[in-house]
């Protein structure tokens, strides 16, 4: 079967995906079964598109990829809230299949975007939304779902993780590890997103949301960055045995869920501690299974496109099964945020 694509965004995620589809669209074809077919590019940018070979098929205009009768599903990849959500649900409203990896969207709009993809009888996958190329979302949505998840906790900001380890143990000063991180392409456009834990706070919601079947909005997730933090902390730290690491963490409590990002101390034997660079970690705990933990590249362009290409041929095989859409979050249990003590 042949499933054409409409890719929005050609930046370092985007331009991920059309090089794995360059080099692996007949594995795809010969492993699956399914020829995916990239139909339109839509960005600011012709030089991106042309650039990775694909300046035939660029538009500046979203609509013509969402309103495309051939295009089967479209791939959401500019970031942000305004334009992203207007392409996703406009995506949705026109009968299309979406993957996305924008966090932000899905920690803020998730509800109305899963609404919208009900109504629609689409599917919306946002594995690439957390943890770039490890797969997290996929087994709280499968392999574990036979558990009551109790925590899920971790590194989920390569940026952040990048510059605290370069601070720690190159003695690098904040700006030069910041300017590192973006010139290696896993900084977001406003950094401040990394560095004042806001993009941690919209992965920790998303997973908090799947693991305890609730609604978890980044907004309620209490946050502190690394912006007070300086290579003296680092050493200080260092010199009491201990790392510094920027943690999101939730919790599932009796009375509700516990969920925060801030920079935390923890002893240098533990395993979170030799987490180092753009990595990222994520320990989930559940009544059966007991402690696991996912780890791997956090950001940047083969491994976020790896988990968006991922993405694209497993709605590909629903579609070509005719397997109805898979619920990423139920929601029945809608436990309450709970405050957190300063
Ligand atoms: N800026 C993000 C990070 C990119 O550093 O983790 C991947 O989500």
């Amino acid at each position: 079967m042949t499933v054409r694509i409409g890719l929005v965004g050609t930046g370092t995620v985007g331009g991920g995906c059309i090089d794995i589809l360059q080099a692996h669209k007949d594995d795809f074809k010969r492993h699956y079964g399914i020829d995916v077919e990239l139909a339109r590019v839509c960005s600011l940018s012709p030089a991106e598109a042309e650039a990775h070979g694909v300046g035939h098929l660029f538009t500046n205009d979203f609509n013509e990829v969402i309103n495309d009768p051939d295009i089967d599903l479209v791939v959401e990849l500019i970031g942000g809230t305004t334009f992203a959500r207007t392409v996703v649900l406009g995506a949705l409203a026109a009968g299309k299949n979406v993957v996305t990896a924008n966090k932000a969207l899905m920690a803020t709009h998730g509800e109305e975007v899963m609404d919208a993809a009900a109504a629609a009888g689409k599917e919306i996958a946002f594995e690439a939304s957390v943890g770039g190329g490890i797969p997290i979302i996929d087994p709280l949505k499968h392999s574990l779902i036979a558990n009551e998840i109790t925590s899920v906790m971790g590194i989920v900001n390569g940026t952040t993780n990048y510059m605290l380890t370069r601070m720690a143990d190159d003695g690098m000063d904040y700006a030069e590890a910041l300017a590192e991180a973006q010139a290696a392409g896993f900084a977001e456009a406003d950094p401040s997103a990394d560095v004042d834990g806001f993009d941690a706070a919209a992965k920790i919601a998303i997973l908090a949301s799947i693991a305890f079947n609730s609604r978890v909005v980044m907004d309620q997730v209490h946050t502190d960055g690394i912006t007070a933090i300086s290579p003296v902390d680092l050493e200080a730290a260092r010199d009491m045995g201990y790392v510094v690491k920027l943690l999101a963490i939730a919790h599932r409590r009796p009375e509700g869920i516990d969920v925060r990002v801030h920079p935390t101390m923890i002893p240098d034997t533990h395993q979170l501690a030799t987490v180092n660079g753009v990595m990222n970690a994520i320990y989930v705990v559940g009544d059966a299974v007991g402690e696991t933990m996912f780890f791997g590249a956090g950001a940047g362009s083969g491994p976020a496109a790896s988990a968006v290409m991922g993405d694209v041929l497993e709605v590909a095989r629903h579609i070509e099964q005719g397997v109805g859409p898979i619920v990423g979050c139920t929601c029945t249990d809608n436990l309450p945020i709970l405050p957190v003590e300063e």
